[in-house]
């Protein structure tokens, strides 16, 4: 039994996979494989381990369909067609849960980031603009206090709240799909309409799937409903938002500030205007990219490439 991995990845799943006598190809060049070539190479192989969002849509299936499981290493599951590959009993497995505190880390650090401005100052001193002690210049904003908005209180927004209940007391509103009881029970979290999220946020940290309904959801109209005084937060997917219309509302002055580790599209390209504006903090899709949460993903994604060889459930399962 032989698996195709999609990008070079940690030892912790390389070794579970050996131990399990499964052979493995890792696809090492520092360059996306095209649609074709991801083809080619899962035509000589039982199985898939996708790293780094490839698109695994209908046509890739059809002609894949002797694959046993399709493995990813990601929590996301956007880039996968699942009901397809269900009508075609192929097994999708992610890593969720393994994630979730690096990822929120992430939230937090880009919220304190953005709020004193620091990815800028860090670049104005790299210019040679570091003058003199000024008491009214590089002013930020302090978060304590201040309200919490979670678009999508799943794991990942319930770490993010837990650490922001403890540093800055902040209260929590969120919008779900569904009642997040636990959130509401252990940290007070308040759920409220989507409108309601979006006028009354201090900071607004998005952590919802990308799905056709979330799609796009943070465009011109949902900024402008935002305080003047708002932070926006983007960890989970850069299709989330419109770039056009966050980049519209920071230059208007209708939002403050805004703090990303996904783009749209991504990679973010270097002459983005975002990359030149004081209350903006932009990182390259980093949110699990933590010894931690690396190790444990790659020990999921093999766990679910050898569940799906023996032809058993698959440990993480993704279901349509
Ligand atoms: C995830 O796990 O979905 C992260 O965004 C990495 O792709």
């Amino acid at each position: 039994m032989k698996v195709y991995i999609t990008r070079r990845i940690p030892d912790a799943g390389l070794q579970l996979l050996r131990e399990a006598g499964i052979a493995y190809t890792e696809y090492t060049e520092k360059k996306n494989l095209s649609p074709e070539a991801l083809i080619a190479a899962c035509l000589e192989h039982d199985a898939l381990l996708s790293v780094g969002g490839n698109r695994i849509d209908a046509d890739f299936l059809d002609a894949c369909r002797h694959l046993k499981v399709i493995s990813l290493m990601s929590a996301g599951y956007d880039n996968v067609d699942v009901p397809a590959a269900e009508r075609l009993g192929i097994p999708v497995g992610n890593t969720p849960g393994v994630l979730s505190n690096a990822t929120a880390d992430t939230a937090f650090l880009l919220m304190l980031a953005t709020a004193r401005k620091a990815f800028y100052m860090h670049k104005r001193i790299a210019r040679g603009e570091w003058g003199f002690f000024e008491p009214t210049a590089n002013l930020g904003i302090e978060l304590n206090g201040r309200t919490l908005g979670i678009f999508g209180l799943g794991k990942i927004g319930m770490e993010l709240a837990r650490k922001c209940r403890g540093a800055w007391d902040m209260p929590v509103i969120y919008h779900n799909r569904r009642r997040n009881r636990e959130a509401e029970a252990l940290l007070g979290a308040v759920y409220v309409p989507f409108e309601t999220l979006l006028e009354q946020s201090d900071v607004l940290s998005v952590h919802a799937a990308l799905t056709p309904e979330t799609k796009g959801v943070f465009n011109a109209a949902a900024f402008a409903r935002m305080k003047p005084t708002a932070i926006f937060i983007n960890t989970a997917r850069g299709q989330l938002h419109n770039e056009e219309d966050l980049t519209g509302a920071l230059r208007s002055g209708q939002l403050w500030g805004a703090g990303l580790d996904v783009t749209n599209p991504e990679p973010m390209r270097p002459d983005n205007p975002l990359l030149d504006m004081p209350s903006v903090a932009v990182l390259p899709h980093i949110g699990s990219a933590t010894e931690e949460a690396r190790n444990g993903m790659a020990a999921i994604a093999a766990r679910n490439v050898i569940a799906g060889l023996r032809g058993e459930p698959l440990p993480f399962a993704v279901k349509s």
